[in-house]
């Protein structure tokens, strides 16, 4: 039998297995469910072990565990390909918006619903399934493979880093790869080159020392709400463009030839609008609505907290105000000097009657590929065999911070291979995965492992 027809016979059966994963509520960031990291990272481990791989092992870091495998039968003169996925998930919230229980996968037509469906374990599940097909098929896969799946992306993959600088030897590839984005219709694949990085704080700002009677102090006391949210308007002007001196300063330009290219990314206006729920578009009128999302900086309060939120009205001066904010960053930027110019920035402009706090959540490095490695032009054509059509090449607005580290600890560039799509929820209620992208997403890999084999090029 050959690799994809394995694929389409034991397809059910690899679903049933998908909604098993998604059923353990790893979410990373909430304590209480340490246990379900620990059963989502040993299912992981167990299905690597029975899909072939000689080696699959939980390595402890300060934080949720890391599931590592190999698979080195295809000989030194073989490339070796590094695999990053992702099995911890964001939490559900808020639950009652969901249209079926977030860790109860249910299938509605040709879409499986559930918290991580999409992001990432679902396509994080298809190397497994795709290294299971060409151990039942050829005895072994035709590239090296070493699969990389950490359990703390969501929350910034705090302890990846040194888990990858204390085990580069171990980790040495020619090439990674990464399903955790989207392309851009069913069948419109795409290939993502860059990915923007994060820099994420929250502030504090202090003024009196208890909250006071808005009646006795009001008018001679500077309400740290009122100051953080004129701080807040501070930071950029209507036009979405970002006030923090220096900010801009390592911004990596488009080039004329890029801007061509990004213009010919099909993309639809209305399209978008109804996407994103929003009536019109704002942001840097000198960008197109692309160019704003994928390859310019942005600045995001995502939070604001403060005073009195419980219901009816209550006359208070709050003590304190909070907010987090996070800021979208292309390369050059460093996540650490952003954050050090914010910071002195809203040190400069708070008023002396308040101080000022800000602290550094996380961040991680944005990254830009090569477009024409040999690892490129075999998941080009990859796609196009899958699809029936070849992908678009495009930049992409989130973050997956792992793919600098890998450029920086590894040498080594990654394809961003993703088959999410732009509607699956991602973070958000009702998240998604369109089967048949998981149908294509299989086939697709096949071809890639295959095609980098064949052409058994180092990266
Ligand atoms: N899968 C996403 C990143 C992503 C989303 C890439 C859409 C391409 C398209 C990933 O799980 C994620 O959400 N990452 C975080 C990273 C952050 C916590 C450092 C993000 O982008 O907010
Ligand atoms: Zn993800």
């Amino acid at each position: 039998m050959s690799t994809l027809a394995y694929i389409h016979a034991n397809y059910p059966r690899f679903l049933t297995e998908l909604k098993t994963f998604l059923s353990i509520p790893s979410i990373s960031t909430r304590p209480e469910h340490q246990p379900d990291m620990v059963r989502a990272a040993g299912w992981l481990r167990e299905q690597l072990l029975s899909a072939g791989f000689p080696r699959a092992d939980i390595m402890p870091t300060d934080g949720h565990p890391v599931v590592y495998a190999e698979w080195l039968a295809a000989g030194p003169e073989a490339p070796t390909v590094l695999v990053y996925g992702h099995y911890d998930v964001q939490p559900a919230d808020p639950l009652d918006l969901w249209r079926t229980p977030p860790f109860k996968p249910t299938v509605i037509g040709d879409d499986l619903y559930a918290r991580g469906a999409s992001d990432d374990k679902g396509q994080a599940f298809l190397y497994v399934k795709v290294a299971e097909a060409f151990h039942a098929t050829a005895g072994t896969p035709p590239v090296n493979l070493k699969c990389l799946f950490e359990g703390e992306e969501e929350i910034g993959s705090p302890h990846l880093d040194p888990f990858i600088r204390a085990h580069t030897d171990l980790l040495a590839a020619d090439v990674a790869v990464i399903s955790d984005s989207h392309i851009l219709g069913k069948d419109m694949p795409a290939l993502v080159y860059a990915l923007r990085g994060l820099a994420y704080v929250e502030v504090a700002v202090t003024g009196p020392d208890h909250d006071l009677h808005s009646g006795i102090y009001g008018g001679a006391v500077n309400n740290p709400l009122n100051v953080l949210c004129r701080m807040i308007a501070q930071l950029q002007d209507e036009d979405g463009h970002i006030l923090i001196p220096g900010f801009y300063d390592k911004v990596r330009s488009l080039d004329d030839a890029e801007r061509a290219e990004l213009a010919r990314v099909p993309f639809s206006h209305d399209d978008w609008l109804a996407e994103a729920g929003v009536r019109a578009a704002w942001g840097e009128s000198d960008y197109t609505v692309v160019e704003r999302t994928t390859a310019r900086p942005t600045l995001d309060v995502n939070g604001i907290w403060g005073g009195y939120i419980e219901r009816g009205a209550k006359t208070v001066l709050p003590s304190q105000a909070f907010a987090k904010l996070s800021m979208r960053l292309v390369a050059d930027q460093d996540p650490a000097e952003i954050t050090r110019l914010i910071t002195a920035y809203f040190q400069q402009i708070a008023p002396p009657s308040v101080t000022v706090e800000v602290r550094d959540l996380h961040g991680g490095n944005g990254a830009i590929v090569r477009r024409d490695s040999p690892a490129m032009l075999a998941a080009r054509e990859a796609y196009r065999r899958a699809f029936g059509v070849a992908p678009v090449l495009m930049r992409e607005g989130g973050s997956i911070p792992v793919v600098a580290t890998f450029q920086k600890e590894l040498g080594i560039d990654t394809v961003l291979m993703g088959f999410g799509l732009p509607d699956d929820r991602l973070h958000s209620p009702n998240e998604k995965f369109h089967l048949p992208n998981f149908a294509k997403g299989l086939e697709t890999l096949v071809h890639f492992m295959t095609l980098l084999g064949e052409s058994g090029a180092r990266g």
